[in-house]
């Protein structure tokens, strides 16, 4: 049997994996990641340091899926992992909003299709954008999102939601991969509620971070790169006014 422990040593949480050992008789334990509450006024927003395959979330308890995968070919087999981890965070009901790449669209309309339901794509419009992709001789203007759902579809006592959205500027100046935080807070009021839980398992920077926090949402977010669960985890204490942190992790003891 296993079970998901999360333990709190000095200002750190720290999330591990505990099966039984028959022949043992122990527990095992396996470390997941790194899984800070960061404190001040609520909403809550946990910061995992893990691979979002091994994520440990209850399952049904997300309203809001809202991430931007790496678009590389290298990236495409984590697809339809996505599309499952949404299945089994998400609420019935609850919405996949996903940044995608021009290049493989169909692959990740369909990857994405394999555990939930398409709905509609969003143009994010890019002014001034200049990034040529040279093997079509196209320079790009817009990005795609893509949007799922979880069934059954229950957007009828939604407002309605706008298929384009302008971003006015390139926010990279944490990351090269940086999504501009008004279009993400855009996303986030569009598909969700105060107090809903957004979830984005491939944080980056924490830009969706920021933007759900800021909106009064709940929030769960994983990164696999410590340097830059580290940038996400100083830019939300920065939102909160809260000092910088100490990263030093302790020897934990199990
Ligand atoms: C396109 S970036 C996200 C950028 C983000 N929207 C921002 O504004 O900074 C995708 C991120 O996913 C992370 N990543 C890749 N594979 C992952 C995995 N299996 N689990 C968790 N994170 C992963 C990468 O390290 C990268 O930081």
């Amino acid at each position: 049997m296993t079970s998901t422990v999360v333990k709190t040593i000095g200002n750190h949480r720290y999330a591990y994996q505990a099966t039984y050992n028959r022949q043992t008789g122990k527990q095992d334990w396996k470390y997941i990641g790194k899984a800070d509450r960061f404190t001040k006024e609520a909403p809550r927003i946990e910061i995992h340091h893990a691979d979002f395959r091994d994520l440990a979330i209850e399952h049904g308890i997300a309203d809001l899926v809202l991430t931007d995968p790496p678009w590389n070919d290298e990236a495409l087999p984590l697809w339809e992992p996505l599309s499952a981890f949404a299945e089994r965070v998400l609420r019935p009901g609850g919405i996949l909003c996903a940044y995608a790449g021009h290049k493989s669209l169909p692959y990740e309309l369909n990857a994405l299709g394999s555990h939930l339901t398409y709905i509609w794509m969003i143009s994010i419009i890019e002014p001034g954008a200049k990034n040529n992709y040279h093997p079509a001789r196209v320079t790009v203007g817009w990005r795609p999102v893509l949007v799922f759902y979880k069934p059954p579809l229950a957007l009828s006592s939604r407002r309605y939601w706008k298929d384009t959205i302008t971003s006015r500027r390139r926010e990279k100046d944490l990351f090269v991969w940086q999504q501009n935080v008004d279009v993400v807070r855009e996303l986030v009021r569009m598909f969700s509620d105060p107090g809903d839980l957004v979830v984005d398992p491939f944080l980056g920077s924490g830009t969706t971070a920021i933007a759900a926090r800021g909106q009064g949402r709940a929030f769960i977010g994983c990164e696999l790169d410590e340097g830059r669960v580290r940038v996400t985890e100083d830019r939300i204490r920065r939102d909160l006014g809260l000092p910088h942190a100490d990263h030093a992790i302790p020897e934990v003891a199990t």
